[in-house]
């Protein structure tokens, strides 16, 4: 939520901070602004509410505002309306109505995350004489940046480190002070930031796309550390002031990947890239005919030592867990619970201590999966972090982590991101399953197998995705879908339900297809939408039976099932077939379909698909 951008070095820092922000604007578009500084001249602001294109216009492209140092923002709003006045960066002093133009102010910055106590604060600065010109929390911690600043007079370090001490929340902070030109100073709390750097010149970005043009060289500063920029360099100090060390990492994500490489969205692009993701992260584990859990660092003993597993994740993650439920307690016979970050971390439950908590997370920078990380380890349980984002704040936390390789994800809604999260958990049910005695060299072998076979078939779906089109367009219309499954087949109507809800705007909701009678049912009349999936032969006829109990109430019904189901076609009104494979990994194959049903309503209501309203990717607050 919210994405940050700097730049101090020898070019115009403008044009890099928008080309950035572009980068960026999936993770919120409500407004959006920059401040540049010349020399040692006072930082020009420029804000404007909306996409970035409006900024973008302002600006003249970049070429309006000068100079060679810069921070910039995309807001997902939090406190405060999305406005103009609300929209970063802020100042420390007064603002114009506008909030754009030249700031006379010793501090201006922008922010990512959630400042908890703000109100508090703001009541102490009032005590001071500062006055508040909009309604968001970021203003107020500029101001209390500023209270130390002059207070202590001290310097950028001091005035930092006792707002950091004093600020309760999540936070990544870029501030520029009037008396320090061609600096950025930078904080960080629990929201995402990477530092660049390059012969002369430092970046500093939310998230990977945003420098990937520039550099791939990145610092991750950690927790409660800040740092000074200057052009090619970054000092990390702690809290008390002293300096850290860090060395950089190499990305080796390219830059290409965060492209739309001739696709109208990154959705439909991204969906087209799930057989290079689950391949990738196939071939990551699976060697020689046998997956190796060793970069994962789990061993053979730890695996036969839990007694249960806990899969923690939000949204489409937490969607994987409950399909791979299945899948690791009928394969590996090891119970199995699947929790809401958010309702994890402030439940009151006992947790097994012999077993292992897994996260799985996109953007491993998810706030409620992290504290729900925290909180296992604090209990002294092993963790194991299911993630795609090297670097990430879950990815350094967990005790182990196993990589998705699915590059980096653009669109906010997930789909190879979820694919490679699927096969990853699969690897770790067959793996357990052999480990634990739970199946036969031959079974092991003969899942291996299957599981290769993924990436073919999913290229095979999207060869077809034509018939889904002309469906979708016919349903964009709907106000409800219901979706309904049983087993593997509820968690996918989960997804798809998720998929068509949040980038069509469809009302849908996902049953599983045994509870349609103790309620739901009322909700059917005539054409009411209900997609059925129906991939597990042993619970075919039971969801079927639901489902024509919806028809004779007047429901349309569309039906996803495997090749060869064909007598389905005597039952629905609409049937979408996929490859057989092994019933266990069928969940693999059957979103397919409906990650495209979702995409094509969207794209027929004439929706910005990758930019959903109201939502933003990577919630990095809660
Ligand atoms: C939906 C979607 C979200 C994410 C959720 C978790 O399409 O993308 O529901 O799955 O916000 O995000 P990560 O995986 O980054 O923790």
């Amino acid at each position: 939520m919210c994405g940050i951008v700097g730049f101090t070095g020898r070019q115009q820092a403008a044009p890099i901070l928008l080309n950035g922000l572009s980068k960026l604007e999936y993770r919120g578009y409500d407004s959006a602004g920059i401040a540049v500084r010349d020399g040692e001249h006072p930082a020009q602001v420029v804000k404007a509410k909306g996409r970035l294109s409006n900024l973008v216009e302002k600006t003249d492209e970049g070429k309006a505002l000068s100079g060679t140092c810069g921070i910039g923002h995309t807001r997902w709003a939090t406190h405060g309306e999305p406005s103009q006045i609300n929209a970063h960066p802020h100042v420390s002093g007064n603002c114009s109505r506008s909030g754009s133009g030249e700031v006379e102010s010793e501090v201006v910055g922008v922010h990512n995350g959630i400042i908890e106590n703000y109100t508090e604060l703001k009541e102490k600065l009032l005590k001071h004489g500062y006055t508040f010109y909009s309604h968001t929390d970021i203003e107020v911690v500029i101001k209390l940046v500023d209270y130390y600043y002059k207070k202590y007079n001290l310097g950028p370090i001091d005035a930092i480190a006792k707002t950091m001490v004093r600020v309760r929340g999540s936070y990544a902070l870029e501030l520029m002070f009037k008396d320090y030109p061609g600096e950025i100073w930078v904080a960080r709390k629990d929201s995402p930031m990477i530092i660049g750097v390059t012969d002369g010149e430092t970046y500093v970005a939310s998230d990977v796309p945003a420098i990937l043009k520039y550099t791939r060289n990145v610092y991750y500063i950690g927790n409660l550390e800040f740092a000074k920029l200057t052009p090619g360099e970054a000092h990390f100090f702690n809290l008390d002031g002293d300096e850290i060390e860090k060395q950089t990492t190499e990305i080796k994500w390219n830059a290409e990947a965060a492209e739309k490489a001739g696709f109208e969205h990154f959705m439909m692009k991204e969906i087209h890239e799930q057989p290079k993701a689950v391949k990738d992260t196939l071939g990551s584990v699976i060697k020689d005919d046998c997956i190796d859990l060793s970069a994962v660092e789990l061993t053979e003993d730890e695996i036969r030592g839990f007694d249960q597993i806990y899969i923690v994740a939000c949204g489409s993650a937490w969607h994987v867990g409950m399909a791979a439920q299945y899948v690791i307690e009928d394969l590996a016979d090891i119970p199995v619970r699947v929790e809401l970050a958010s309702e994890f971390r402030y439940r009151r439950m006992s947790l097994n201590k012999n077993s292992l908590v897994i996260v799985i997370s996109q953007s491993g920078e998810t706030a409620d999966t992290l504290a729900a990380l925290r909180l296992a380890k604090e209990k002294g349980i092993t963790t194991l972090a299911v993630v795609n984002v090297v670097g990430s704040s879950i990815a350094r936390e967990a005790d182990k982590v196993f990589y998705t390789l699915a590059g980096p994800e653009i669109s906010v809604a997930t789909t190879k991101a979820y694919s490679a999260q699927l096969v990853a958990m699969y690897c770790l049910a067959v793996q357990f399953a052999k480990v634990r005695n739970m199946i036969t060299e031959e079974q092991y072998s003969n899942y291996l197998s299957e599981l290769m076979t993924i990436p073919d078939k999913i290229q095979k779906i999207l060869q077809d995705k034509e018939r889904l089109q002309w469906f979708a367009a016919k349903y964009a219309n709907a106000h409800d879908v219901f979706f309904v499954g049983r087993g593997i087949d509820y968690a996918i109507s989960l997804e798809g339900s998720l998929k068509l809800k949040e980038i069509s705007y469809i009302h849908s909701e996902a049953y599983a297809a045994g509870e349609l009678k103790h309620g739901t049912i009322s909700l059917i009349e005539p054409g009411t939408l209900v997609i059925g999936v129906l991939t597990q032969s042993d619970l075919y006829e039971k969801t079927i039976s639901n489902m024509l109990e919806c028809k004779s109430r007047g429901a349309y019904l569309m039906g996803l099932t495997t090749y060869g189901n064909y007598e389905i076609e005597d039952q629905v009104n609409f049937a979408v077939y996929v490859p057989k494979i092994d019933e266990h990994f069928v969940g693999s194959l059957a979103v397919i379909p409906l990650q495209l049903m979702g995409y094509y309503v969207s794209v027929a209501k004439g929706l910005d698909v990758d930019k959903p309203r109201n939502l933003a990717k990577s919630v990095t607050v809660e």
